[in-house]
């Protein structure tokens, strides 16, 4: 069984399934981009690592329910739509992902 983000067509395996744990996050590096994988409450998300805000990394935060904060300043975006809940028009940039094979595949803009 394959589960998708979206169609697409040119993903890159970066994580064993099964070691991203519910709760957790883990960096990884897709090319030159830091990409962090989230799990929460059993689904997947992949975002970049770097905050909109200043660039600070999102691996170093703390997750409240479905929002990431930013440990420099403490800014908490909507994992599901990206958004930054004081601005929505403040995005963090979320990437395509999907499970083939046992692993967790990544797309990047393109
Ligand atoms: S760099 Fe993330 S909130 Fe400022």
């Amino acid at each position: 069984m394959e589960r998708k983000s979206e169609k697409t067509s040119s993903f890159v395996p970066v994580l064993e399934e099964k070691d991203l744990k519910e709760c957790a996050m883990k960096l990884v590096r897709v090319e030159d981009s830091p990409v962090l994988l989230i799990k929460k409450s059993d689904k997947i998300f992949a975002i970049d690592n770097r905050c909109p805000h200043m660039g600070c990394c999102f691996s170093g935060g703390t997750l409240d329910g479905l929002v990431i904060v930013c440990p420099c300043h403490e800014w908490r975006f909507n994992l599901r739509t990206g958004e930054y809940e004081d601005e929505p028009s403040i995005k963090l940039t979320k990437y395509e992902w999907k499970i083939k094979a046992g692993k967790i595949w990544v797309k990047l803009e393109e």
